[in-house]
């Protein structure tokens, strides 16, 4: 791990909640990044503040970091720990990094990052319906003012759209037995109660399914759909390159292959469009030692860019 960075679970405290947030591919994220003192760099998904405090300790007081996310309590949580004697203009917003193309001018930062996915903060909060390991609220929304949540997906999409979803979001083969399994289970109320309704329809059938819950790809595919993440991402990469300055760099860490396509795909036609310089031949993965202290670090792929 880098100098000065976090290698410990962190004990911030949030209503009530300890939460373990440990940043993923924190050195390679802000090494690839090349940080320059007095710059301005955007933090598309703030969430707990891990990687941005980084990015703020080698701003210094001259630079200005610009920290994104839907989500108002995770702001919250990065407003606190994003305060200190050297420290940069910080300027938090609770918006889309979709909406990056319409706040910032062309070649406003040096360098943007975002580190897609849910926060162990959402995960960890049952009340945010995000985990189907608690019982909880079937919400799932990152903003909490957008309008879908995942109860009116699960008790109001028809069986077809909702099969699609799972499908396309989910990967999951199973998809029509799932969705088919929720239509006749309805009214579904909470968290738990999907979770039940998913394992009954969807037994795994080998054993590597017998690794991950029945429950995974459908919850996955239920958060990216209400949360509108390949959408937002694509947006993201399609605005980058006017918003960063010659040599500015963007990284993306993401979590699944559906992201990782997306983003390779945007590198690509940035290098055919001469608008990038590709930094990562092949995604960059966690260390053995990161992915066996954070096992969220296992999935997680890094690609990075430079504006030239
Ligand atoms: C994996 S966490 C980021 C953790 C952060 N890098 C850290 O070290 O604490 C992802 C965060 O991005 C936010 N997020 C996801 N999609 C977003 C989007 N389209 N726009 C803004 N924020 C988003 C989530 O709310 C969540 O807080």
């Amino acid at each position: 791990m880098g100098e000065g960075s976090t290698d410990t679970p962190q004990g911030v405290g949030h209503g009530g909640i300890e939460i373990g947030h440990v940043p993923v591919l924190l050195k390679e994220a802000i090494d690839f990044l090349a940080v320059r003192r007095g710059g301005t760099y955007i933090d598309a998904t703030v969430g707990l503040g891990g990687h941005s405090l980084e990015i703020a300790k080698r701003l210094g007081a001259p630079g200005h970091l610009i920290g994104l996310d839907k989500d108002p309590a995770a702001l919250e949580v990065a407003r606190a720990k994003l305060t200190g004697g050297d420290f940069p203009r910080v300027t938090l917003l609770q918006c889309s990094f979709a909406e990056v193309g319409e706040r910032f001018g062309s070649g406003f930062a040096d360098g943007i990052l975002a580190d897609i996915g849910v926060s162990s903060l959402q995960l960890e909060d049952a009340a945010r319906g995000f985990s189907f390991q608690a019982e909880g609220p079937l919400d799932m929304r990152m903003d909490p003012r957008s309008e879908r949540t995942a109860e009116q997906v699960v008790n109001h999409l028809d069986e077809r759209q909702l099969a699609d979803v799972i499908y396309e979001f989910g990967e999951e083969r199973r998809s029509r037995r799932i969705a088919r399994a929720i239509v006749r289970s309805r009214p579904i109320r909470s968290t738990a109660h999907l979770a039940d309704v998913i394992s009954a329809a969807a037994r795994p059938m080998n054993q590597a399914e017998r690794r991950i819950h029945p429950a995974t790809r459908t919850f996955q595919a239920l958060r990216i759909f209400i949360n509108r993440e390949l959408d937002d991402l694509r947006a993201l990469l399609e605005a980058a390159p006017r918003i960063l300055k010659p040599g500015g760099r963007v990284v993306v860490i993401s979590f699944h292959s559906l992201e990782d396509r997306i983003v390779k795909d945007a590198f690509r036609d940035g290098i055919k469009d001469r608008y990038f310089r590709v930094l990562t031949k092949k995604p960059v993965t966690a260390t053995k030692e990161e992915s066996d202290r954070n096992p969220r670090a296992r999935s997680a792929k890094l690609r990075a860019a430079e504006r030239v």
